[in-house]
């Protein structure tokens, strides 16, 4: 037979080791997402664990997930963390950012008992624009703070700590030990409207000091660029490079979404799209990869060692209004296997540039923009997107090899489309990408107990054309293989209330290696895992 497309996989060339950390979620005060989507609140009939929906926390945990970002997003910087903490019967109602009352019933404790329950890391996300650098710092301690007597260096007595103290009294004696902290939010937008300049100053004063309690320092993430805003990476990190203060900074943020558009941000439909906006999405998802490398390099003119590590905290589809499960659930867009496509292509992206990407959020968990997960009062459902990052957990942790994918690109019918003005996306780099690759994916190596297995993800984004593709190892042979897909008669199939396994993955059929390599057929418009074992 003859092979349309070739992949060879290079176990001989390592590039990193895949952070857990890159499958990491964010939730918001926003819409639908925290109240109803996370929280029902502990009287609810709607199964729940302590008031968080046992639906949530069993598909948080069966994705692993490792990080949930919390609590924006825009909402972060007009957030008082103080709000949500105490008795639930007093705390306030405020109005919040997008508009919304939020009446802090789900505050720091009610986070981290969901963190929890998932068997995952928190990270916060702390106000930068509207609360004081004192603010930070007591919130740290407030959460990182030990329980009893806290030993003093210096004459004083050893006495506990009131933060400590009060937190106790709130219902958590035991730390939180929260180690990653985002210092702001897209700070050039709704965080403050900042130069990069001004914001280097604002995180230099709130990272001067800030309290410890372990040896390790705490991770914090400053804020990065608007997608591939390269301008704002060059001059922070200047400026940030011009005081010492630059060795707390662990991470910079970058949030690049995807809109369904090329005219305008946020805009297309989720459901409604022909062929030529299902390849212009994708390729403009793909960019990715430019926003990846563009800020890597930038970052190296002042940090030369790679020090800092990328945090894509917000990455998904976000496409205009018209899908959401109700108006009051702002952004609740619906998510098609167009979105899978999409999902795949990113999370390879991440494992291929393993050594650069250090955490990555999707936006958001449920029921906002590019969801694993919809709910409403007592409907739930996962998403294709839920599928695709159960599929690649075989990556997690293990080690990113270099893999050659050699298919003919997809032109964009839309390249020549206007480019976007303004929004959290695209700009310059649109110009350069005008294919789609016609084959993409990402390899790693595990050691398991039957030795070192080899996972290899695969996206085909062509809509009508089935690749027969020829699999190598260079340096070993194939001795089996077996694999799992998600593909569906139509890209615009989707999951809904009624119809919660419309799309759902599959045991893939894959032939017997020949010759020590492996000839298999990825199907038109699919996400494929082969687990490869090497002789
Ligand atoms: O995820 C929705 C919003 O997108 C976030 O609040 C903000 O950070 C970004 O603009």
């Amino acid at each position: 037979t003859q092979a349309d497309a070739h992949i060879e996989i290079m176990p001989g060339e390592p590039i990193a080791t895949i952070s857990p950390e890159i499958y990491s979620h964010f939730i918001e005060h926003l819409g639908g997402v925290i109240y109803d989507g996370v929280w029902v609140g502990e009287n609810s009939k709607i199964p729940n664990q302590r008031g968080v929906r046992t639906a949530f926390i069993d598909a948080m945990r069966a994705v692993r997930a490792p990080l949930l970002r919390w609590p924006g997003g825009c909402f972060a910087d007009s957030y008082d963390w103080r709000d949500g903490i105490g008795p639930a019967s007093k705390r306030p109602a405020r109005t919040a950012f997008w508009g919304q009352q939020d009446t802090n019933q789900y505050g720091l404790h009610e986070f981290m008992r969901t963190c929890r329950a998932i068997g995952c890391k928190p990270y916060l996300a702390s106000n930068l624009r509207t609360l004081p650098a004192r603010d930070f710092y007591q919130q740290i301690e407030y959460c990182n703070a030990p329980a009893g007597n806290v030993p003093s260096n210096s004459a004083a007595p050893a006495v506990p700590n009131s933060f400590a103290t009060e937190r106790a009294a709130n219902g958590d004696v035991t730390p939180f030990n929260v180690d990653i902290w985002g210092v702001g939010n897209e700070s050039w937008g709704c965080g403050g409207n900042l130069t990069p300049e001004e914001y280097a100053a604002e995180y230099r004063r709130f990272t001067a000091w800030t309290p410890s309690y372990t040896r390790e320092p705490l991770r914090f993430v400053a804020v990065g660029p608007n997608g591939d805003d390269v301008d704002w990476t060059t001059r922070l990190f200047k400026a940030l490079h011009a005081n010492p203060e630059r060795r707390h900074l662990w991470g910079l943020s970058v949030h690049y979404y995807t809109s369904g558009s090329p005219s305008k941000f946020a805009a297309g439909d989720a459901l409604q799209f022909n062929d030529a906006d299902f390849y212009d999405l994708l390729t403009r998802g793909s960019i990715m990869e430019r926003v990846v490398t563009d800020h890597w390099g930038a970052m190296a003119d002042t940090d030369k060692e790679h020090r800092v590590k990328l945090v894509v905290d917000e990455w998904g589809a976000w496409y205009g209004k018209g899908t959401e499960l109700a108006p009051e659930y702002n952004l609740s867009q619906q998510s098609t296997m167009r979105d899978a496509l999409l999902t795949g292509i990113t999370l390879d992206i991440f494992q291929r540039h393993a050594d650069k990407v250090a955490v990555a959020n999707v936006a958001q968990s449920i029921n906002c923009i590019h969801s694993l997960m919809l709910a409403q009062g007592d409907k739930f459902t996962v998403t294709p997107t839920f599928h695709v990052f159960k599929m690649y957990l075989p990556h997690q942790g293990a080690q990113a090899v270099r893999a050659e994918f050699k298919a003919p690109d997809i032109a964009n019918p839309l390249a020549n489309a206007p480019i976007p003005v303004g929004g959290n996306s695209y700009r310059g780099s649109l110009e350069a990408v005008k294919t789609l690759a016609g084959l993409s994916g990402s390899a790693s190596v595990a050691t398991t107990g039957n030795g070192k297995v080899l996972t290899l993800s695969v996206v085909n984004p062509h809509l009508d054309k089935a690749l027969t593709t020829e699999v190598a190892v260079r340096g070993a042979t194939i001795a089996s293989a077996k694999g799992t897909v998600l593909v569906s008669k139509d890209v615009h199939d989707h999951n809904d209330f009624a119809h919660p396994d419309a799309v759902k993955p599959t045991i893939a059929t894959v032939a017997g290696p020949a010759g020590g390599r492996l000839l298999h057929t990825f199907p038109a418009a699919s996400v494929t895992t082969l687990e490869l074992t090497l002789a």
